[in-house]
């Protein structure tokens, strides 16, 4: 039987980053991971490195190279013929970035002294103040404190059982040998619009069915209209307030029967369909019910915000747990508890979590949206400026979108900041590091932004919180 100080479940970004902090603060630390990759190996990195974050965004990298190069190099005088796409090369390239990050990761344990443990792990009865982790083929593991980052699935629709040929979630929608010429996906959420927009640049036809009558809920309402404007032009087309009601399958085929808006019953005809309708955690397998781990009704472990579970010395982060389903949200809760086992103080403010989505144009957000502002009764104050009037923009020909800036009407505390436009991945960090340090407004404004970029659509936008633009 192995000893340790802490018990790592789950090895993706919540769970890896979690072990390798406990190592760094001295801590014996043993990281248990059950994923096994096409070929059958232990592939450390969750969801975010085998079948998310990562070999979406390079499919994301790969497709809008070929949008470009096709439709918009000849405004700069650059002519390309024949331009010919090899999906069987683009996803060779996905996969050697994940298994590069993989096999990243295992060097990183490697090197931090975290044993790395292939197999399926379940809490086991407390002895005196020391849990039993069990590994499913035997191994017992023992150790003062457990971490669970046993992250989350994609949520299965019973109308539509995935086949993992013509009906595929994130992961067969990740390795389309071919380009679907007509591609159906249910659910605008991020995963649809991130993937459906890939395929789309590669020359899909794509349509999205979503359930919900509001385009993007979540984001800021004037940046989902401006959203919803952009891919309708691209061509996505976008169907709000579905009903999903039979898919049938043929060899050649998927046939999806709805009912659209008004009731009435539609059909769609596709050669792929993906399901992205969100995803549940993974607590299940995890013993939960046997040693009286506290679930919550969508089957979450319940946690305070230091990520306590119930149980003496079990934590929980990441997509098992309350809180945005974020790669970067569940690393700084891994950090957080073990700079809370070691004795110091972690912490991890969900509010200060910024949004993504990598399609064109990017969309980003932190902290709140107007709409929420409103509800609250909270008197702000908004500054807004576009990207078609800046040199960067202009010069880089990504002309759409815009920067908001919320900001409190008394004491100018920004308290929100939403950008649609090129980018918007990298600029959200101001809004995030600005509001981390409880910045005005003013602050942002009275700093000097590097000219040209796209960063100083940030700042005439927190000058506009004060209408004092200049540009415009
Ligand atoms: P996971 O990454 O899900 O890892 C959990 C690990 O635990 C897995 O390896 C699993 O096999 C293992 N496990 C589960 N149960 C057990 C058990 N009982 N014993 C042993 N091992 C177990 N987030 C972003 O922030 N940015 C993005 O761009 C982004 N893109 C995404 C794209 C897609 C297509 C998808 C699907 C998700 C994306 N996400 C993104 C979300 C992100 O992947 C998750 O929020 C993140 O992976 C959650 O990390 P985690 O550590 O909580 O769980
Ligand atoms: P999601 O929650 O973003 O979107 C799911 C969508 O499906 C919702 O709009 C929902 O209303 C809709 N839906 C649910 N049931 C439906 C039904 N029966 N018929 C039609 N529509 C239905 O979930 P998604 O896209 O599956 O992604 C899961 C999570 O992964 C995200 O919430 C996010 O946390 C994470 N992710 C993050 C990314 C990023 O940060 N860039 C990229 C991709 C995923």
């Amino acid at each position: 039987m192995a000893e340790f100080d802490v018990v790592v479940i789950g090895a993706g970004p919540g769970g890896y980053v979690a072990a390798i902090r406990c190592a760094q603060l001295g801590m014996k630390v043993a990281c248990v991971d059950e994923w096994k990759n096409a070929q059958g190996k232990p592939s450390l990195g969750g969801t975010c490195l085998n079948v998310g974050c990562i070999p979406s965004k390079a499919l994301l990298e790969s497709s809008e190279n070929f949008e470009k190069i096709s439709h918009d190099f000849e405004a700069h005088g650059i002519t390309a013929k024949e331009v010919q796409i090899d999906i069987a090369k683009m996803l060779v390239r996905k996969d050697k970035i994940v298994s590069d990050f993989t096999s990243g990761i295992a060097s990183l344990f490697k090197k931090n002294k975290v044993t790395a443990i292939q197999g399926r792990a379940s809490l086991q009865e407390r002895a005196g103040d020391v849990w039993n982790v069990a590994v499913a083929g035997g191994e017992m593991l023992r150790a003062k404190h457990v971490i669970i980052a046993t992250g989350s699935t994609p949520r299965v629709l019973q109308q539509a059982p995935l086949d993992g040929e013509r009906v595929v979630d994130n992961s067969g929608a990740l390795a389309f040998a071919e380009v679907p010429q007509r591609l159906a996906i249910i659910g605008a959420g991020v995963i649809g619009l991130e993937l459906g927009s890939v395929w789309r640049r590669l020359g899909s036809e794509v349509t999205i069915l979503e359930a919900m009558p509001a385009f993007m809920p979540a984001a800021d309402e004037q940046v989902a209209k401006e959203a919803l404007r952009a891919f309708t032009k691209q061509g996505l087309k976008i169907h709000l307030g579905v009903l999903i009601e039979k898919i049938v399958k043929s060899k050649q085929e998927v046939t999806l029967k709805w009912k659209d808006a008004q009731g009435a019953t539609q059909e769609l005809l596709a050669d792929k369909l993906i399901v992205a309708v969100g995803r549940v955690a993974n607590s299940e397998g995890l013993a939960a019910a046997a040693v009286g781990l506290k679930l919550d009704a969508a089957g979450r472990i319940e946690v305070d915000e230091h990520c306590r579970s119930n149980l003496p010395n079990v934590y929980a982060v990441g997509d098992v747990v309350r809180g945005p389903m974020l790669a970067h949200k569940a690393s700084e809760e891994g950090v957080m508890v073990a700079e809370i086992i070691a004795g110091q103080a972690g912490h991890c403010d969900l509010n200060l979590v910024p949004w993504v989505m990598y399609a064109t144009p990017e969309i980003a957000w932190v902290g709140k949206t107007e709409q929420q502002l409103k509800k609250d009764g909270v008197a702000y104050k908004a500054g807004q400026f576009p990207f078609m009037a800046n040199g960067r923009a202009r010069a880089l020909g990504e002309t759409g979108g815009f920067v908001k800036i919320l900001a409190d009407s008394f004491s100018d505390r920004i308290l929100g900041v939403h950008i649609i436009g090129a980018m918007a991945s990298e600029l959200i960090q101001q809004g995030v590091t600005a509001m981390a340090f409880s910045a005005s407004s003013e602050d942002l404004a009275r700093t000097i932004h590097a000219h040209p970029s796209l960063s100083e659509v940030v700042h005439e936008a927190a000058l506009a919180v004060d209408k004092r633009t200049i540009h415009i």
